[in-house]
This record gives C-alpha cells, sequence and structure tokens, in this order.
C-alpha cells in the first residue's frame, strides 16, 4: 500500500503532489527498485483523483527514469535511483551570513559611503529614455552584441570623459564593464598570475584587497597619508605588475593626489615597466574648484583607468567602465565575453542617451549642489557635538568624509554597540592591509542621508563615543 497526502491546493497541482511524494520515496529506498506499483486505475480510486491525474505523475517518473513502465506487466520501480544521504555541511543560510550580516534595519541610520540619494534619481526621464531606446534599438541589440559595449555608449562616454577628466581614448580603448568592481576583476583576471605582485595603496576598499587577493598572494601595501598614497614609499627592490590607486579621492581616507606624487607615480611605474590602475570611482563629486585631472591623461599607456555609474546614477544599474592602453584591449575582450557576454545592452543604450542629451551633467550639477549641503550639514554637525575632538579628512570631494576620534578605537565591540544605537557605519581599519591603523577613524557616507537623519545620527554617535572621549577608557570592557 503506498501512502500519499494528497491535498486539493491552488498553486500545487495534483499531479505535482503524487510525483513529488513517489520520487522522494524512491530516492530514500522506501520504494524499492523492482516493487510494482498500483495501477493508476487504483490510484485514481483509492486517492479519490482522475486517472489522467495518475497517469500524468507516472509518466514524469518514467520520464526521469524513477519508474519502468513493462508493457501488460505494468509499472516498477527502476534500479539505482536510491540517493545514500550526506550530512549537511553548512546550510545555504550559514553560508549567505557573511552577506546577511550587511542586510539593514530599515530604521537603522546608515552612513555607508557611496550610496547615492535613490529618491531624488530622475526615473520618469530615464524611463522615457529607456522605453524610447529599447523601441527604437535595432534587432541586433535584442542579440549577443559586441563584448566591449554598445559602440553608441563608448562613444558618448569617451567624449564626455574627454572633457570631464581630460581622458585621451577612443570608443575603442572603451570596455564597458558591469561596475567597477568588474573591471578591477578583469584586470587582475587578465594581467596577474601567482607571484606577481601588486601594489595597493593601503587603506583601500576591502573589497579590492579580495578581489586582487583572488588572482595573487602577493598583495604589498603601500602606505597613505593625507594627500594620498606616497610614492616615497614604494620599495625600489620589488617589481610589481601593477599599483592600484584612487588618486582623484584616496578611498577612503579622502586625499587628493598632487601633481608631484603622480609624476613620481608615473615615473617608477616606467621604471619598474608595471601599470597604475586609477579607480576615479567618485571623483566627479568635487566641492572645490574643477574635478581634478585624471591621471590617465598624464600617461594613456601606463594607465588603466577605471570609472562607474554607481555613484552618479546607482548601483543597482551595474555600470562602469575601463579605459585600456591598446595592448590589453584583446585580452579583456575575451575574458569579458567569457565571463558575461557584454553588459545589458538596454540599459547601455538608455545611458547613452542620457550622455548625449546633456541630462547626465545635469544630474551630476543637481546632486553636487544637494550633496554638498549635507556635506557641510555633517561638518557643522560633527563640530557641535564634538568640537576639537574630532578631525575631518577628505571632504573636498565624493559622497563621505572621514572623522577622526583621538583616544577612540573602533573596535568590532564599538561598532555593534553604535548598530544597537541604530547607527551603521563602518571603520577605516576594516579597510587597511592589516586590519588595524586607523583605529580612531569612522566613515561617514553622506549623499543619502536627508540632514535630520544626519543630525540624529552624530546624536546617536555622541552618546554612544562621548564617555570614552572624555576619559580615554580602554573599551574592552565594550
Ligand atoms: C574604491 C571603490 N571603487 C569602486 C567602487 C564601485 O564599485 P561598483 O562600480 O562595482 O559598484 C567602490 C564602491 O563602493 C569603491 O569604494
Amino acid at each position: 500500500v503506498i501512502y500519499l497526502i494528497l491535498e486539493k491546493k491552488p498553486g500545487d497541482p495534483l499531479i505535482r503532489q503524487i510525483y513529488e511524494q513517489l520520487r522522494n520515496m524512491i530516492l530514500k529506498g522506501e520504494l524499492r527498485s523492482g516493487a510494482k506499483l498500483p495501477s493508476s486505475r487504483a490510484m485514481a480510486q483509492h486517492f479519490n483523483v482522475s486517472r489522467n491525474t495518475v497517469n500524468e505523475a507516472y509518466e514524469m517518473l518514467i520520464a526521469e527514469g524513477y519508474l519502468d513502465g513493462v508493457q501488460r506487466l505494468g509499472i516498477f520501480v527502476a534500479r539505482g535511483a536510491v540517493l545514500i544521504p550526506k550530512p549537511r555541511k553548512t546550510t545555504a543560510d550559514e553560508q549567505y551570513s557573511a552577506f546577511a550580516k550587511e542586510k539593514i534595519d530599515e530604521d537603522a541610520i546608515c552612513f555607508h559611503s557611496g550610496t547615492p540619494a535613490a529618491d531624488l534619481f530622475p526615473r520618469s526621464r530615464w524611463n522615457r529614455l529607456a522605453y524610447a531606446a529599447f523601441r527604437e534599438a535595432p534587432e541586433s541589440a535584442l542579440g549577443y552584441g559586441d563584448p566591449r559595449g554598445r559602440v553608441e555608449l563608448r562613444e558618448a562616454l569617451a567624449a564626455y570623459l574627454h572633457r570631464r577628466r581630460g581622458i585621451v581614448c577612443s570608443a575603442d580603448n572603451i570596455i564597458i564593464t558591469t561596475g567597477a568592481k568588474q573591471a578591477i576583476s578583469l584586470t587582475a583576471k587578465c594581467l596577474l598570475e601567482q607571484g606577481r605582485e601588486v601594489y595597493i595603496e593601503d587603506p583601500t576598499n576591502r573589497n579590492v584587497w579580495k578581489i586582487f587577493g583572488y588572482h595573487t598572494q602577493s598583495l604589498y601595501p603601500i602606505p597613505v597619508d593625507g594627500e594620498g598614497i606616497i610614492p616615497s614609499l614604494l620599495p625600489a627592490e620589488r617589481n610589481p605588475t601593477l599599483i592600484f590607486c584612487t588618486p582623484s579621492h584616496q578611498f577612503p581616507l579622502g586625499g587628493i593626489l598632487s601633481i608631484q606624487r603622480r609624476l613620481e607615480l608615473l615615473s617608477y611605474a616606467e621604471r619598474k615597466n608595471c601599470h597604475i590602475v586609477e579607480d576615479d570611482y567618485d571623483s566627479e563629486f568635487r566641492y572645490r574648484g574643477l574635478p581634478v585631472s585624471s591621471m590617465q591623461s598624464l600617461d594613456p599607456d601606463r594607465v588603466i583607468y577605471i570609472g562607474t555609474f554607481s555613484k552618479i546614477l546607482f548601483p543597482s544599474l551595474r555600470l562602469g567602465y575601463v579605459v585600456l592602453p591598446s595592448p590589453f584591449l584583446e585580452r579583456f575582450a575575451e575574458c569579458k565575453m567569457l565571463g558575461d557576454h557584454h553588459t545589458n545592452a538596454v540599459n547601455q543604450l538608455t545611458l547613452s542617451r542620457f550622455l548625449e542629451n546633456g541630462d547626465l551633467e545635469r544630474h551630476i550639477a543637481r546632486m553636487k549642489r544637494i550633496y554638498r549641503r549635507r556635506r557641510d550639514h555633517l561638518i557643522s554637525c560633527l563640530r557641535d557635538a564634538f568640537g576639537g575632538r574630532v578631525t575631518i579628512l577628505g571632504e573636498g570631494s565624493g559622497m563621505h568624509l572621514t572623522a577622526g576620534f583621538r583616544g577612540v578605537a573602533f573596535t568590532p565591540e564599538l561598532l555593534s554597540a553604535l548598530n544597537r544605537k541604530g547607527v551603521i557605519a563602518s571603520a577605516v581599519w576594516e579597510h587597511t592591509a592589516n586590519g588595524s591603523d586607523h583605529a580612531d577613524k569612522l566613515i561617514l557616507g553622506y549623499a543619502n542621508l536627508i540632514p535630520e537623519r544626519i543630525e540624529e545620527g552624530i546624536g546617536r554617535i555622541k552618546t554612544v563615543i562621548d564617555p570614552l572621549l572624555h576619559t580615554h577608557q580602554d573599551l574592552s570592557f565594550l
């Protein structure tokens, strides 16, 4: 006798219920190989379902090899369909815990850096352009395309980058990527092999350490001060393949690399015959004067220039780019093709219209005004709350600043205490090579916070760290 539990439920057809329950019994060995199943007529009568329903479930199981139908004799459980259970090492939930940790409590005030104000994105304008781009796209745009990206976007981008950042390139030097992280990954994949050395300015976004770390174990940190990477500390005796830096707005300390340091870095790269990876992730938002020019403009053959639309538009768009010296183009394009073939073509076509119509520059100008006000408000809240006990770094551009609190160490325990008070922020040490330097500094992203939330957030931070500032006490009690 076969025991099945069948229930009439919307969205769960009886055929599927019969199929799944029989399949599970076979996989667990509860229905042994060679056992004969009741006829479809008997099953249908017993479970009060139609004979067709049973037949269809039997047919699915026969098609997948769980059952054998033998003419005139009946239906039998097939051989070799028993699954020997293995203990699960970890559940998907446990595996995913690293990401789950990042789940954000909606009420918490999140000072994560690099998050643009999503509510101010001109959605209807983008929507109109996206609709027109899709409607008017040639049929070829719906097929597999050029791995380097749509030529319309690459051309518009080459003109924009030349105008805004002094980049020297043609559309042919550009590969459109699925964000800057993919551009960094492609660079590592194409140019590194085990044993090759990468210099990385320290601190640097921790994801950058991880990306390069997948490709080589030879990561060599180069210290950074308030003006960015320190070229005099580049070792004379080593031979790197790549030097990673963020010269327009050092992440996370915010320094802007002077022309003298840029030239020193380039002449070192020339001597070592290596390349510089310039990550220009948020330089469009410069609050004093014009945007700083790129390093790429000083030596287009030595510099791999990486940019993203995650900050000026929105992160889930997943659009970025890499501007390459010509000898690297073929390899990068092939690597991109073997990965995801190319980045979403409809988004690329929409963005090319957004660029050509001047929408992008208008959007940047508007956001810059808003972000500047938010930044000013954050600075004044920090000053009001902490006076001379806070040091502010990197406020000249971008979407975050760094606040140093002398005598405080933002240990994981202290960051959790902030979390419990409803504040999410990361500390600079989380982005350092040794995981301990710059312990007194917090990264405060302000672009996505209205002034009231900024004020409330700083108030919450104050309640947690004020006692520590006054007493300089050891934090181990937390
Ligand atoms: C230094 C740096 N580069 C690049 C990015 C952007 O990455 P993506 O374009 O993949 O969103 C970030 C994101 O926060 C960053 O901090």
